[in-house]
């Protein structure tokens, strides 16, 4: 089991994150204790009914979480893939995040699979960045519809093309990473699975043990701002 990542020995290193990653920062979680599905329930936030019924309601509880998240920091987890990514080019991120926490901490080649919480959409005129801490519109300005977060809620689709992005992306790579994910979402759960079938060293860092743990070859348990920069032997 190697104890020290040396990443110019590998061709491509995915890492794959989830709630975890961000925990440290302090965005809560979604699910265990203080998780955001304990105090809110998703079929009133966080999925195409519940914006339906009533739009003002989701979007004031999407704001509510872009003011918490810009509370937050990265942290050192974020800036040991920064500093990776400076030095190599064959380094990936696959996030369930939608807390763009990733690009703040300055981190490339992010694919989000649940979409981010700084874009919007109208079904007629598309999608494009909001970055400020309220709404700078919640309507649409060319066809006044509501413009909804532009994230995969529960009952969504994926998307197809981040869906077949990170497909490849898990079949070329020979390191896989799970950072922070209780892994309990599909397709995401079955990451490690298609990381391992096509030959990668799969890692899992996470303070608690998830379901998937024993689809992994080395399981790292602890913080991952604490054991990226041992796994890599970066000091930051
Ligand atoms: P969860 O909240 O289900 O799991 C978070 C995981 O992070 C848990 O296994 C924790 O043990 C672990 N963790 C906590 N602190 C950590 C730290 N400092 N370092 C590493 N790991 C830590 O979050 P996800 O698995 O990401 O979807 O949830 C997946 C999806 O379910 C989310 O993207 C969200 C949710 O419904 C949408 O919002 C669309």
């Amino acid at each position: 089991m190697p104890s020290h990542f040396d990443p110019s020995t590998y061709k491509k290193i995915v890492f794959f994150t989830g709630a975890g990653m961000s925990a440290e920062s302090g965005v809560p979680t979604f699910r265990g204790s203080g998780g955001i599905w304990r105090e809110y329930r998703w079929q009133e936030y966080a999925c195409q009914t519940a914006f339906d019924n009533d739009p003002e309601k989701v979007l004031d509880f999407h704001e509510l979480r872009r003011r918490e998240v810009l509370k937050c920091q990265p942290h050192a987890g974020h800036r040991v893939i920064s500093a990776l990514q400076q030095k190599f080019d064959h380094i990936r991120i696959i996030t369930q995040n939608i807390d763009g926490m990733h690009q703040r901490a300055g981190n490339k080649n992010v694919i989000e699979l649940h979409g981010s919480l700084w874009r919007v959409r109208c079904s007629t005129h598309g999608v494009w960045e909001d970055l400020s801490p309220t709404f700078t519109h919640r309507r649409c300005p060319h066809c006044q519809q509501w413009l909804r977060p532009d994230i995969v809620w529960f009952e969504d689709m994926l998307d197809e093309e981040d869906v077949q992005a990170a497909a490849y992306e898990l079949e070329t790579c020979d390191l896989f990473i799970s950072i922070g994910t209780s892994a309990r979402v599909w397709p995401a759960a079955g990451y490690p699975v298609i990381a391992r079938r096509h030959g990668a060293w799969c890692v899992e860092i996470n303070p608690e043990p998830t379901e998937n743990k024993d689809l992994y070859q080395q399981v790292e348990r602890g913080k991952a701002g604490a054991i990226l920069p041992q796994l890599f032997g970066v000091n930051i």
